[in-house]
């Protein structure tokens, strides 16, 4: 048993830490055991048969038997995830996309609808224009906003799904009206909030039904693991953990010991990041080789309002316009000494990224046009390092240009 059940109100960073108590480990071990196993064996057949007798009852003697079916370091990292969110339940999966689709492929229906935003992450825009046709699921792609999206409603819509902040343009929506919208309605909302984190924004408290995070981005942190969960009411993802099960595109013991390490200082961190987000973004938007940046925490920015009233802080990826074509964008990127150029975010190094090289090259040049997909447009994902170093090393980096 728990030596402490959440009787408490326990802050962010503690709860990260201790998630909502203390439970037993093997060997009194402080860290969570890395359970490296895919199986797990009975002493007798009879034990087989009693096992399976209390399954069929509801009853639990005996906690694993496979390991698509749980893995005891597995559930330490869901458990501790569902205590940072405030989420009655956690559904890790192997990366932030597949906990996106199997999420989707759980509660979709054939004769229903599903309401997507148009500026979100392209691999998630992709599966929903590209992939969902092919079974005949009806999809909307809507403007990332909450009058946009009450204008897409049908009677047969049952999800809205959308991020907040969206990737890259950091558009922000109005949950509270997106939430009121779809419960008119009878929609269920999910919320891609990988950007935010549930350090900056709360969306199950706003009446969101699941909230995803691709756990690869801040809640792993350190640019060394894949994995992705959702997370919602326990009874809601009941049927989401039975997919978990069936498919079990889960992340490994490995995976899942790293990730809940993470968490150790995930408060840490994005308090970090947000400090850095902010300071950077102000430098940027005040530079002259700069053409426009967007960052919710700047009140240039179209959701400023919106950002300010329902996050914490504003994270620290930062998409902004060089004045400049592509020969001048790449001049600066090669000129960062600190900034690794590859796609992610959220993790210690700071990253950049060429958005229409690095993430829409394959795309046609004329819808790369249409969704602004520039040649200079770039986008940052700051890590950890001294923001005024970060600083110092962009101001370099521009002044080469
Ligand atoms: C908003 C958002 N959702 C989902 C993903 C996918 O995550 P993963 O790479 O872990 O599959 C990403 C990846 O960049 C993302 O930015």
């Amino acid at each position: 048993m728990p030596k402490k059940q959440r009787d408490n109100n326990w802050r962010p960073a503690t709860v990260a830490i201790h998630g909502l108590g203390r439970l037993p480990k093997a060997h009194y071990a402080v860290s969570t055991p890395i359970m490296q196993t895919s199986n797990y064996y009975f002493d007798t057949a009879g034990d087989v048969y009693e096992f399976m007798k209390a399954k069929g009852e509801g009853r639990v003697i005996r906690e694993h038997e496979y390991g698509r079916y749980g893995n005891p370091t597995q559930e330490e990292c869901e458990r501790k995830l569902a205590a940072v969110e405030g989420a009655g339940r956690a559904v890790l999966f192997s990366t932030g996309m597949a906990a996106v689709i199997l999420t989707l492929m759980t509660y979709m229906r054939r004769d229903g609808h599903i309401i997507f935003t148009s500026d979100c992450y392209r691999q998630t825009r992709d599966f929903a224009t590209n992939f969902l046709s092919k079974f005949g699921i009806p999809v909307s792609v809507v403007d990332p906003d909450a009058r946009s999206i009450d204008n897409a409603i049908r009677p047969e819509t049952n999800i809205i799904f959308t991020e907040s902040p969206t990737n890259p343009y950091l558009r922000c929506l109005d949950l509270p009206a997106i939430v009121e919208v779809a419960k008119e309605h009878k929609v269920m909302t999910i919320i891609d909030a990988t950007l935010a984190t549930p350090y900056n924004i709360k969306p199950l408290e706003m009446g969101v039904d699941i909230v995803i995070h691709s756990a690869t981005k801040y809640l792993g942190g350190h640019n060394d693991l894949l994995a992705g969960v959702s997370l919602g009411s326990r009874d809601l993802l009941n049927d989401l953990y039975r997919t978990q099960r069936m498919i079990g595109a889960v992340p490994g013991p490995l995976t899942c010991f790293l990730l809940e390490r993470g968490l150790k200082t995930f408060a840490l961190r994005m308090e970090q990041h947000n400090r850095a987000g902010l300071a950077i973004a102000r430098m940027l938007e005040a530079h002259p080789k700069i053409e426009k940046v967007w960052y919710p925490g700047l009140e240039s920015h179209l959701d400023h309002k919106i950002a300010s009233s329902q996050m914490k802080g504003f994270g620290s990826v930062i998409t902004f316009l060089l004045k400049g074509g592509d020969s001048e964008t790449r001049k600066f990127i090669d000129a960062l000494e600190l900034f690794l150029i590859t796609p992610s975010l959220g993790g210690s190094e700071s990253l950049v990224t060429q958005m229409s090289t690095m993430s829409f090259f394959d795309y046609p040049e004329e819808y790369r046009g249409e969704i602004g997909m520039v040649d200079n447009l770039v986008r940052l994902a700051l890590g950890l390092e001294d923001e005024d170093d970060l600083i110092a090393d962009l101001k370099q980096a521009l002044g080469k240009i």
